[in-house]
């Protein structure tokens, strides 16, 4: 008896279904196929600059799988952790509507998938198209777990520009011939600057300017004439990269996956978290050379950094089979484009104002007009004391740096936030009392204070659902000014203004673009300057933000946002997946 009304209503329930799809089917025509992917995070054995050594890799490849998508699909990912090392992944920059449970990041919005278990990540992509990145997102991991998103416009929409003849997905990344956990944990413990990465590479690729590495380069074989998309993505570590190709032009049509009025440039300048998409036109006739594309950062901090040179090779193909045979391609020279300098902030703020979104009707730019909440943040270093019997190497020898938000230094807690906000746990996990402005406030770009202290804990702000935000995003010159690439989840926001020196509420906001200022996820926030950002917080959930250099984050550059549901049922945060992992 029991058994057959069971049965019944799951007839029922199919029955159903079966009318839904009925009724719904134009819609279903334009609403996406789902994809599914599968990834096993496990070692493998990688050899770079002569040294050789076992790195977390997705299914054996360095840099990871590609996942490749149409607007409006539904992308499904079972990860498996065949590793030692607790690991998260994170869909940089995509939206995750309603999908908090799957965003990634550890102790924000799930526990870590421990050894020998697994997660489903399940998302759609809805109103993004363009390049973004997946990558581990639990201590640095993601200095080899990454791997590009590649967002294609519905079927039959076009580009906003004409179709290229090929896409290539170029992606930044940074190799340390030391294990990278190994470096941040002995920084972590001496308080001192974290060792740098022995080389930049492009597709996992070092190039020819390092040691041992002529063999370990990325080329791009181009036919005369042709217009190709590359896909640019910074996923190094720590450093934002200054990227050029000799005597070729880059036109910018995308950043963050949205379209930007296209604009032309020789050299990019991208922060790591940040995406765009190029579109490089090949010389009309085979040009008898062969070109560098090359990548060095863009450095404003007072440490160490690795200032050597990433690069990869553009040849053409040649007109014909007999001419120049394969001997004379050789020969050719070879051309090396110049890249600004290391220190050149005055091209970053440049670069950053070329940036304008479409703003058309196809393409609206929905800035918030009025704004519902003000925050003003400042960034940036800042010191912990030393532990007693131990001797540090930060800033002096009884510190050890820090960094923080309006001098917070953001402490992980050992759950996941979003668990706790979604059972109503929150005690001993977070507190709502992140200040909305600096609690001492001081000229941020002048002389710094004496003390330089930070203080720690888990503090969030609290944002009822759509409200709408204005937050601006103030370096300071503790320990010295340094540009910093903030990463908000959960949103793109719209950059609508950016300056240098303290940030002035009366003479600034007066010229601030809310017409068609950049709509992304990452942005650098000037050295010894600010921004100011907008967004609705239109998505429920817990949503991380923090610095994008790696180890700053290590240090504390970090916050969350928890956007409390809406009244409607499409405005709430549906309950955990089955599989979600537990602390
Ligand atoms: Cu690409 Cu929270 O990171």
């Amino acid at each position: 008896m029991g058994a057959s009304l069971l049965q019944s209503t799951a007839m029922l329930r199919f029955l159903f279904l079966v009318l839904n799809t009925l009724l719904v089917v134009p819609e279903l025509a334009s609403a996406g196929i789902t994809r599914h992917y599968k990834f096993n995070i496990k070692l493998h054995s990688v050899t770079r600059l002569c040294h050789t050594k076992s790195i977390v890799s997705v299914n054996g490849q360095f840099p990871g799988p590609r996942i490749i998508a149409r607007e409006g699909d539904r992308v499904v990912v079972t990860v498996v952790n065949n590793v030692q090392n607790n690991v998260t992944i994170h869909w940089h920059g995509i939206r995750q509507l309603q999908s908090g449970w799957a965003d990634g990041p550890a102790y924000v919005t799930q526990c870590p998938i421990q050894t020998g278990q697994s997660y489903v990540y399940n998302f759609t992509i809805t109103g993004q198209r363009g390049t973004l990145f997946w990558h581990a997102h639990i201590s640095w991991l993601r200095s080899t777990v990454y791997g590009p998103i590649i967002i294609l416009p519905k079927k039959n929409v076009l580009y906003p520009f004409a179709k290229p003849y090929k896409e290539v997905p170029i992606i930044l990344g940074e190799w340390f011939n030391a294990d990278p956990e190994a470096v941040i944990t002995q920084a972590l413990q001496n308080g001192g600057g974290p060792n740098v990465s022995d080389a930049y590479t492009i597709n996992g690729l070092p190039g020819p300017l390092y040691n041992c590495s002529a063999k370990d380069t990325f080329k791009l074989k181009v036919k005369p004439g042709k217009t190709y998309l590359l896909r640019l993505i910074n996923a190094a570590l720590n450093d934002e990269l200054f990227f050029s190709i000799a005597n070729h032009t880059l036109t910018v049509v995308d950043v963050d996956a949205i379209y930007v009025k296209p604009f032309k440039t020789d050299t990019i300048l991208i922060t790591p978290g940040q995406t765009t998409n190029l579109l490089l036109k090949a010389k009309p006739q085979f040009p008898n050379a062969t070109f560098l594309m090359t990548a060095r950062p863009y450095a404003t901090g007072r440490g160490t950094f690795d200032n050597s040179t990433v690069a990869g090779l553009l040849h053409y193909e040649p007109p014909s089979k007999s001419s120049p045979s394969a001997s004379s391609f050789k020969n050719l020279p070879v051309f090396k484009p110049t890249l600004p300098p290391l220190n050149d902030t005055s091209f970053a703020a440049n670069f950053t104002r070329k940036l304008r979104s479409l703003a058309n009707s196809e393409f609206p730019a929905n800035v918030p007009k009025k704004v519902d909440k003000r925050f003003f943040f400042t960034v940036g270093l800042g010191t912990n004391p030393c532990p007693q019997n131990q001797t540090c190497q930060g800033p002096s020898n009884s510190t050890k740096f820090s960094a923080s938000v309006n001098n917070v230094s953001f402490v992980l807690p050992t759950t996941a936030i979003l668990q706790a906000h979604f059972f109503q746990q929150s005690k001993g996990v977070y507190t709502t009392d992140f200040p909305t402005t600096p609690t001492f406030p001081f000229n941020y770009t002048g002389t710094p204070p004496n003390n330089t202290m930070v203080s720690n804990g888990t503090k969030v702000v609290v944002l009822p659902f759509n409200t709408s935000v204005e937050l601006v995003l103030q370096d300071t010159s503790i320990l010295g000014i340094e540009s910093h690439p903030l990463h908000l989840h959960g949103f793109n926001f719209y950059l609508v203004g950016q300056g240098f020196g303290s940030f002035d509420s009366k003479k600034d906001p007066p010229k601030f673009n809310l017409v068609d200022p950049v709509e992304r996820n990452t942005v650098g926030v000037p050295s010894g300057g600010w921004v100011a950002i907008r967004f609705f917080a239109d998505n429920p959930g817990v949503w991380f933000m923090h610095c994008h250099l790696e180890v700053h984050t290590s240090w504390g550059l970090k916050m969350a946002w928890i956007v409390t549901d809406g009244k409607l049922p499409n405005q709430k945060l549906p309950p955990p997946p089955s599989d979600l992992p537990q602390c």
